[in-house]
């Protein structure tokens, strides 16, 4: 079976992003050849190895998909549009990328023959639950169109997948940090906004008394999972979640960053935004089970890691 052996063709779609440019180049170390398709909406293909085949490309342009799912044997798809906020103002952008996207690039995997494609949901599909943590067979109720188009786009995978011999992976992401995690000025992430003021030392806005609890996973965890997942036997047709396994309210991320980077805090109370939900945190048992999953870096560590390699907040640390 191709899968099974030591090298593979892959194409990242999203791959000049986040989470898809630390995934690109991880497969190229391991000896893959890997191919990236991205429109650059969000990401940058400078943070791609010069080894790795970049084209520029919208997720829903068949004719280019065509040709870029030549001979590959796996799909890492990744390329969407990923803010809850934007979403609620633009649904309809959210669901031609999300959705819209998904469905052509199952189409065109359907016409290539390509055997399995890992997808990158999130769990922002859960929205709020009665317990915590949430398993992957808890009924999802999400609260914004982002988590809607994802949720869309998963039942996409599985049925096309399903219909056409495609294997399937599904995998659900928490929230990620790390290292080059984007800081776009409208609505920011958590972590990188929190570093910024925190070592500029400008005030924080706290949503809702920021006691919302997250899930916050370190990227080369995530990274680990999607290499496990493009490969791993007895995975397809499942929906996995990926996260740290860990509940962290804003105020304790508040008050761990405060802690690392030895300024004082300045937060500042604002109510709650729409599309938030109070709880959410991930069961890894599955995960593990069937990935060998083990996320390996601490809240603490990852945060450390990134005052340290990323640019952006080293320089503020010394000054
Ligand atoms: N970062 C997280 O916490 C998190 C959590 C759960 C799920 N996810 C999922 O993981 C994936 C990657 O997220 P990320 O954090 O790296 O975000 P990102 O915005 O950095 O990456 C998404 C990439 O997709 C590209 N893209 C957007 N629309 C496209 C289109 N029409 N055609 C081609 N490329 C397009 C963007 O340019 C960007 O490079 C997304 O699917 C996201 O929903 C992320």
């Amino acid at each position: 079976m191709r899968l099974e052996t030591k090298t593979m063709n892959i194409l990242i779609t999203g791959g000049a992003g986040f989470i898809g440019a630390a995934l690109a180049n991880r497969l190229l170390l391991d000896g893959h050849t890997v191919r990236v398709l991205d429109d650059l909406s969000a990401g940058n293909p400078d943070r791609l190895h010069s080894d790795i085949f970049f084209t520029r490309g919208d997720v829903r342009d068949k004719p280019k998909l065509w040709r870029l799912l030549k001979r590959v044997d796996c799909v890492y798809h990744l390329a969407a549009r990923v803010s809850v906020p934007e979403s609620i103002l633009y649904p309809t952008e959210y669901n031609e990328t999300n959705v819209g996207g998904t469905v052509a690039l199952m189409e065109a995997m359907r016409d290539a023959g390509v055997q399995r494609v890992v997808f990158a949901s999130s769990a922002a599909i859960y929205g709020e639950q009665p317990r915590s943590p949430v398993a992957e067979d808890f009924s999802p109720h999400p609260t914004s169109p982002y988590g809607v188009s994802k949720l869309s786009a998963e039942h996409y995978v599985s049925t096309i997948g399903r219909l056409w011999g495609i294997e399937t992976v599904i995998l659900r992401i928490f929230n990620t940090f790390g290292p080059g995690q984007p800081l776009p000025p409208e609505h920011p992430p958590v972590i990188p906004m929190m570093l910024k003021q925190a070592l500029g030392g400008g005030s924080i806005p706290i949503y809702g008394g920021g006691t919302q609890v997250r899930d916050f996973v370190f990227i080369d965890d995530v990274v680990d999972s999607l290499v496990a997942a493009g490969s791993a036997k007895g995975v397809s047709r499942r929906i996995i979640n990926i996260g740290s396994g860990q509940g962290t309210s804003v105020n304790a991320l508040a008050k761990t960053i405060a802690r690392l980077t030895t300024r004082e805090l300045h937060l500042l109370p604002v109510p709650s935004e729409s599309g938030g939900v109070s709880q959410l945190v991930a069961d890894i048992s599955l995960a593990g089970e069937l990935l060998g999953y083990v996320p390996r870096v601490s809240l603490a560590d990852g945060l450390s890691l990134m005052l340290k390699h990323d640019a952006r907040f080293a320089k503020m640390v010394r000054v």
